[in-house]
């Protein structure tokens, strides 16, 4: 007789421990749930540490004209109006309340002269918005909730892999995964459960994030049956180190160009003012003089007349504009352009940007208070994700909720810097709340079936047992490249038929990918569930940008080159599993704005 399954009862599972995922267990904590947060690896490891320059809310502290409304213009412009309104509007009003309930929690942010949150500016927003902690904001933001997640007695399952969703008469009620270091199975009945896993940057070879981002709760979601919306749209962050290649696609925080930082080529040349979209130049500064003076009053904290610099443009915008210096010929001597910040004193620079210095110091050997750093395009974050409720992260799938970067609507066709933070605090509050509602009302106690837990055992097992077949190394570099070549910064018609080509090759591989050496400390076996799930969100990317024939956001068509408002402007593209198996992807109309939201975007494109 086999032995039982390890199985662990809870009322709401979270699971991945980032910032949303800390946020929805607090929440659901909070609102009497017995909750149970599951992370791929250590508690406090999770990629929101990556996130460097701050948390974007509009408390106005350093600009007193900001208002919840701008921010919500600012986000939705941003978005290139993709953005499910109702979740820009309460991440605008909501953030500010995050942020401080944060700070009572213990987060030690920089302060102004008067002793309140200080805030920096970023691309694309109007003001100075985001709080932050030097260039350690997400570090601070992890160390804050997981010491209050602990301090609240949540059950914590560290270095868990969950492989399936388990679904019964009433949704989702539990999980299969197993241990990443013994590779015992384990299970987890709930009666809602969240999905706060993060992005899927590990799908291609240049990114900034970490092992853990390889689209988990994508794909468990999608094969649970529910949809992903707006999957085309992945944000290249335009500033990752080049140089050394061990370190290529490492953030470089847009805080050093939100602190003044200018972007030059290989000629010397400032290109950002040859890149700024013809109806938004007059929001740039238009000279030298007028963006130093622009700096000068910001790294003070004072009110100018001065507009911003053009490397504060929008992210899809610079990395366009590095992409095409860089392939005109006009490049570093590493194939990216020169970030500089070193005409500012160094003291200042070290003070508002100590992890750069530290980064460059140590992995590359440049002094940033001396010299330039070279920096190129790397794939930071995807927008679209699992389509939910804006009031409470509820999926179309009973049970499942999701928060946080998995999650779809929020940031449209192109996210702005810093509003991430901030929306895994909002809708991960939001969510938590959610899933514990729904918990409180679930009938009775989670059936748990077997003929599940088998299918589930039985993937599981099959790629420690096959004898031949190829590894998931080879899968994932193929993978890798497929994405990077052909589903990057700009896109045609034939090269993503070409990518969704070799993304069924690669599935057909996978079903036969082998993992010997046993279940213990077995990394070619953790890596053949996350290509499992990164073929199938790169296969929702590359058929969602097949689809969508325009360019939009950080969606870029060579072949369609023009935004088409009339055909794609009204339109979220969404994809679901088909009957058969199949992935099939089709629009659904964008969720209707109300018209006092609508007044405030001003006619804004
Ligand atoms: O550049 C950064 O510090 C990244 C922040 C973000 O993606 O929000």
């Amino acid at each position: 007789m086999s032995e039982p399954i390890e199985t662990h009862a809870v009322d709401v599972l979270v699971i991945g421990a980032g910032g949303a995922g800390l946020r929805a267990a607090i929440a659901a904590h909070d609102a009497g749930a017995r909750v149970g947060l599951v992370c791929k690896s250590l508690l406090g490891k999770a990629h929101t540490v990556m996130a460097e320059g701050g948390m974007a809310a509009a408390l106005g502290h350093v600009a007193p004209d900001d208002s919840w409304q701008v921010h919500f213009r600012d986000t939705m412009v941003g978005g290139k109006l993709l953005n499910n309104p109702r979740m820009a509007e309460l991440h605008a009003k909501e953030a500010p309340e995050r942020v401080r309930e944060l700070e009572s929690w213990g987060a030690v942010f920089d302060r102004t002269t008067d002793g309140r949150i200080l805030q920096r500016p970023f691309g694309g927003h109007s003001h100075p918005r985001l709080a932050h902690v030097g260039d350690r904001t997400g570090l601070e933001m992890i160390r804050t909730l997981q010491d209050r997640a602990v301090s609240l007695g949540i059950d914590v399952f560290m270095e868990c892999t969950v492989t399936r969703l388990i679904s019964g008469a009433h949704g989702i009620c539990g999980a299969y995964g197993y241990w990443r270091t013994t590779g015992r199975p384990v299970v987890f009945s709930a009666k809602a459960v969240v999905l706060a896993t993060g992005g899927i940057g590990r799908a291609y070879s240049v990114t900034s994030n970490s092992w853990e981002y390889s689209g988990d709760g994508h794909a468990l979601a999608y094969d649970a049956g529910a949809e992903l919306i707006d999957m085309e749209f992945v944000q290249f962050h335009p500033t990752g180190m080049v140089w050394p290649p061990g370190v290529r696609g490492l953030l470089v925080t847009e805080a050093v160009r939100g602190e003044g930082g200018i972007l030059r080529n290989r000629d010397g040349r400032r290109f950002m003012w040859d890149y700024l979209p013809e109806d938004r130049r007059g929001e740039y500064a238009a000279t030298d003089e007028e963006a130093e003076r622009w700096v000068r009053a910001a790294s003070r904290s004072q009110p100018t007349d001065a507009r911003r610099p053009p490397e504060l443009s929008t992210r899809d915008n610079v990395s366009r504009a590095i992409y095409q210096e860089v392939r005109d010929g006009r490049g570093s001597p590493h194939g990216g352009v020169f970030l500089d910040i070193s005409y500012l004193p160094a003291d200042h620079v070290r003070q508002k940007l100590p992890s750069m210095y530290d980064q460059f110091k140590e992995l590359a050997d440049v002094d940033i208070t001396k010299g330039p750093m070279e920096v190129g395009p790397t794939t930071h974050y995807v927008m679209g994700g699992i389509r939910v409720d804006a009031e409470t992260g509820a999926t179309t799938v009973a049970g499942l909720f999701a928060a946080g970067e998995c999650a779809g609507g929020m940031h449209g066709g192109n996210r702005l810097g810093g509003n991430s933070l901030s929306d895994l605090l909002v809708f991960g509050a939001r969510t938590g709340a959610g899933a514990a509602a729904h918990a409180a009302g679930f009938p009775g106690t989670p059936y748990l079936d077997p003929v599940q837990l088998r299918v589930a055992e039985r993937e599981l097992g099959e790629p420690l047992e096959r004898l031949d077949g190829e590894d998931a190394y080879a899968i994932q570099r193929d993978l890798q490249e497929t994405m990077q070549t052909l589903v990057g910064i700009y896109r045609t018609e034939a090269d993503l038929t070409e990518a969704i080509a070799r993304l069924a090759d690669l599935r057909a591989r996978w079903l036969a990918v082998r993992a010997p050496n046993g279940r213990a400390y077995n990394p070619g076996w953790n890596l053949v569930f996350d290509m499992r799930n990164l073929i199938t969100v790169s296969e929702a990317i590359s058929r969602s940008a097949r689809q969508r024939q325009e360019s939009r956001g950080a969606h870029s068509r060579v072949d369609y080159p023009d935004l088409d408002d009339r055909a794609w402007g009204g339109v979220n593209s969404v994809v679901h599993r088909a009957s058969d198996g199949t992935m099939e992807v089709g629009t659904s109309p964008l969720v209707s704005m109300r018209e006092e939201l609508r007044a405030l975007l001003g006619g804004a494109h």
